[in-house]
């Protein structure tokens, strides 16, 4: 069976959002500890990225090969190549097409469009945003994993990650790992 892992990157106070802290602006010669669990560990499980329309485009206009600014470092090419040649599903009402290679436009509800990638051939499959999908998951109990990578920034603004339950979600923690900047990253495993 395919696993669904959903990535989550957070502030502190649950905002899906990339604030500048100590650190975080130095460019990183190499691949850092948690991009690396997160990412470069799993290239060869992962085989289907599943995103939200706007996290969709985005990641498109940022981390497609195309989109590789001059003088980035190398290590962050694997992760464009990667990106580009992995199966990615995007989730919208309203996009009838894409440009993007290795793409699909799906739509419903997010349980049956999950239950029906599971049934589907190939690897493992990973929820990548945005927070509004990677709440629903976890309100409805639709992936097996989490991986959280949490900044050590309260923000107070950006998109929120949590927000009303009908029922309180218990996670089973498995794993922290610390990161080079203060960052923390949990791996929690789903409950049922
Ligand atoms: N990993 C990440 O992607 C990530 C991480 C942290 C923060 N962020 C930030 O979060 C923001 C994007 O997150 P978001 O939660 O606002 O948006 P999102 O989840 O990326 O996209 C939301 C859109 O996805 C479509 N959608 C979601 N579920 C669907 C379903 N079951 N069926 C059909 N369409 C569905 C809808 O598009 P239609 O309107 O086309 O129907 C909806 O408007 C960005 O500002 C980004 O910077 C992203």
């Amino acid at each position: 069976m395919r696993k669904v892992t959903a990535n989550v990157y957070m502030t502190l106070d649950g905002r899906g959002a990339f604030p500048r802290y100590p650190g975080s602006e130095r460019p990183s010669t190499k691949v850092t500890a948690l991009f690396r669990t997160m990412w470069y560990d799993r290239f060869d499980d992962v085989t289907t990225v599943v995103m939200g329309r706007r996290s969709f485009l985005g990641h498109q206009r940022t981390w497609s090969e195309k989109a590789r600014p001059a003088g980035e470092p190398g290590w962050l090419l694997e992760y464009r190549r990667y990106l580009d040649r992995v199966e990615k599903v995007c989730l919208s009402h309203r996009l009838r097409s894409t440009d993007w290679e290795h793409s699909r436009i799906l739509r419903g509800d997010l349980a049956r469009i999950l239950a029906r990638l599971r049934r589907e051939k190939g690897g493992n499959i990973l929820v990548e945003g945005g927070p509004a999908v990677v709440r629903e998951c976890l309100r409805r109990n639709l992936a097996d994993d989490y991986w959280l990578f949490v900044m050590p920034v309260v923000y107070g603004k950006g998109p929120r990650y949590w927000g009303s339950m009908k029922a309180q979600c218990t996670l089973r923690l498995l794993e922290t790992k610390p990161g080079e900047d203060r960052e923390i990253l949990l791996h929690y495993a789903a409950v049922r």
